[in-house]
Formats: structure tokens, C-alpha cells, sequence
């Protein structure tokens, strides 16, 4: 289903901004002239993303440092700091709580003039 979530000028470029819609907490980033839908739930232990810091296409979970693609929802590195401050690896697999690197879920978004729809 195709819902309208914000208006363009509503995003800056980089930064999250926090929606929801239907029961779905999301966060959506413009990069450039796209803009992604991201659910706003890390998939560590399940904390929100939409402070996360955003580079190079992925957004960086604020709490443990994972990291996800911002199209695909890959992750790309796993539960690699604290507030922001990197750990070592033998941390990193006691703060996994045995979890193993898991994706979050991406949805499709399409910028109708200034509006912004997403298909959850
Ligand atoms: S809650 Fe995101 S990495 Fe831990």
C-alpha cells in the first residue's frame, strides 16, 4: 500500500527523520536526489536508528555502532562501538549477545513534486 509520509522539505540532506505509518516506526534519508525508507529498528536488539549518524550510503546505529546500507538494508558491520566509540572484537561478540549480523528491512519510495510516498 502507497501512503504519503512527509514532505521533501522536511528531510535534510543526511539526516534521519522519523516517521510512522500504519504501525511502522521508519526513517527516512535523503541522499543526494534519493531518498530511502529504512524501519527505524535496529536489528541488534531492536533499538531506534533514526539518530544514527549517516555515511557513505549507510546509516550507523547510535547505540553499538552497526552499520546498514541504506538501499538494501545489508549490514555491513556489526555491533562495533559504544555511543560511538569503537570496541575490540572479542566486546563486540559479548555485546552481540550471540545475536549473528542480520539486515533491516528497506521499503520503496517515490517523490511525487514535493510528496513523499512510501509502499509498506
Ligand atoms: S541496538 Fe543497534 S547495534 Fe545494538
Amino acid at each position: 500500500m502507497k501512503t504519503k509520509i512527509a514532505d521533501l522539505g522536511s528531510l535534510e540532506e543526511g539526516k534521519g527523520l522519523c516517521v510512522k505509518t500504519d504501525g511502522v516506526s521508519l526513517v527516512l534519508v535523503k541522499t543526494g536526489a534519493a531518498v530511502h525508507a529504512l524501519e527505524n529498528k535496529c536489528s541488534h536488539i531492536g533499538l531506534p536508528l533514526g539518530r544514527g549518524k549517516i555515511e557513505n550510503g549507510e546509516i550507523i546505529c547510535p547505540f553499538h555502532g552497526s552499520r546498514f546500507n541504506l538501499v538494501t538494508g545489508e549490514n555491513t558491520d556489526w555491533v562495533s562501538a559504544v555511543a560511538g566509540v569503537k570496541i575490540p572484537a572479542w566486546s563486540s561478540a559479548l555485546l552481540s549477545f550471540g545475536k549473528k549480523p542480520q539486515p533491516i528491512r528497506t521499503f520503496p519510495v517515490s517523490v511525487e513534486g514535493e510528496d513523499i510516498y512510501v509502499e509498506l
